[in-house]
């Protein structure tokens, strides 16, 4: 259900309508629904209840720290990537030992500061990372809980730049020196080689590629065991998709069916981390109409979001459901338009070609699923204050993130000594 709908002719966010807080805000703003969160996180988590396992909210999708503590109440780990993530779900009061680290690049002092923290997984994805966290943590007379993230070299049958579980792509190990390594994981100080982990891209909207990754690594678990090597941990990532538009993604008791069917005979611990699944279409980001404009071929709706506050259109053609705030009267005509943000880029389209009523300057129009890579991505390009976060919860609502002011974007920058005089003003005309 979704929990952004109209009411007597309005939309509403829960019980407050979304006037009400451009009202008091200001746009644009990204506007989450905690009941949304709680719904699509509890779908999740009760449908796989009975497997073993652990949900890690993949922070990447949403790192707020109020979105991630209502995930971490329901009882979410945490899938991080950066330092900076794992203090988030450590400051937003996710234990560590609930929290596993993925990423290529883990530097030296990432490795540290979780090590610190008593982090619950590595997923190693190379040897010579390997062999730095073993060091790292011998050093620091700690050990390592390690699941190798192995490449299965499988399509993922989704946008080529959230695909990663290809021979071609930089994740994970090569599947054909999984083995090999695992076992000189083994024989590492510092270093408890707990499982495998995989993860093959985000946005799948088939079970079938899951399900041949999920064999490729049963495989390599039987094998592992053959070979009298211990595998008690399978983290099966995350990559489940939403609507965005006509897609129509498995059910999450589609996915457990399956996982139940590939993965529970062979008695290990489960780790998911979902992110888009729990926080995709529990936001919605509002914008107001700063102009329309009638071009030679096109009507434009300039609105006052662009392509720094939600990049996904721009980078990946993504498609974001519009709506006008006021319903639009049944039977109203309709006809295109591109919504585009200020920012000097043609790429600065939020939905191009849709169908949409009559609209003017001050109309508030919603872009919709927006609670997943929205606000993580925002940039202050063109030297705009990202959108603001809002979290709505029944009848009340609070700004989680404030709008950056003027003042703290420009006291970003410093002069060097000697650029500190300000230019003299010659008072000559430009040109
Ligand atoms: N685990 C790992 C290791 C990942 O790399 C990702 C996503 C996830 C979990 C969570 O995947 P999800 O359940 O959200 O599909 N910015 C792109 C998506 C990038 C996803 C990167 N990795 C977008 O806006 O579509």
């Amino acid at each position: 259900m979704s929990h952004f709908t109209y009411r007597d002719g309005a939309l509403f966010a829960e019980d407050i309508p979304l006037a009400r807080i451009a009202g008091e805000v200001g746009t644009p703003f990204y506007c989450y629904s905690t009941a949304a969160l709680t719904e699509n996180y509890l779908a999740f988590a009760d449908a796989l209840a009975d497997l073993n396992g652990l949900v890690c909210f993949a922070l990447k999708a949403n790192s707020n720290l109020a979105v991630i503590r209502t995930l971490a109440r329901l009882g979410a780990g945490a899938d991080v990537v950066s330092e900076g993530e794992l203090r988030q779900a450590l400051a937003a009061g996710i234990p560590a030992h609930k929290a596993v680290f993925s990423g290529v690049g883990k530097t030296r002092t990432e490795m540290e500061f979780a090590l610190t923290a008593g982090i619950g997984q590595f997923n190693v994805e190379s040897a010579p990372e390997l062999d730095a966290l073993s060091h790292v943590a011998s050093g620091m007379g700690k050990t390592a809980i390690v699941a190798l993230r192995v490449n299965p070299d499988v399509d993922a049958q989704t946008h080529h730049k959230i695909a990663t579980g290809r021979s071609e792509d930089k994740f994970g190990i090569a599947y054909e020196d999984s083995a090999a390594l695992y076992a000189r994981g083994e024989t590492l100080p510092g270093i408890d080689m707990a499982g495998l982990a995989v993860h093959i891209g985000s946005q799948l909207i088939s079970l079938g590629p899951f399900r041949a990754a999920f064999q490729r690594v049963a495989g390599l678990v039987r094998e592992l065991r053959s070979a009298g090597l211990g595998v008690r941990r399978l983290d099966l990532g995350g990559g489940l998709g939403i609507v965005y538009d006509s897609e129509e993604p498995p059910h999450p008791t589609d996915y457990a069916a399956m996982v139940r069917d590939e993965m529970a005979d062979l008695d290990c611990e489960l780790v998911f981390e979902p992110g888009r699944l729990i926080a995709g279409n529990a936001g919605v980001l509002v914008t107001r109409v700063i102009f329309v404009k009638h071009g030679a071929s096109k009507r434009f709706v300039i609105v006052d979001a662009a392509m720094n506050d939600l990049l996904r259109p721009s980078l990946y053609d993504a498609h974001h459901g519009v709506e006008p705030v006021i319903e639009p009267a049944p039977g109203a005509a309709l006809s295109r338009a591109d919504v585009v943000g200020p920012i000097c880029e043609t790429g600065d389209v939020l939905a191009g070609s849709r169908d949409l009523p009559a609209l003017e300057d001050g109309d508030l129009l919603v872009l919709r699923s927006a609670g997943a890579y929205g606000a993580v991505m925002a940039s202050s390009y063109n030297t705009r204050p990202p959108a603001p976060e809002i979290l709505v919860n029944g009848d009340q609502y609070d700004v989680i993130r404030a709008r950056q002011s003027y003042d703290i974007l420009l006291a970003r920058d410093r002069m060097p000594d000697w650029l500190k005089e300000t230019p003299r003003d010659d008072h000559r005309d430009p040109g």
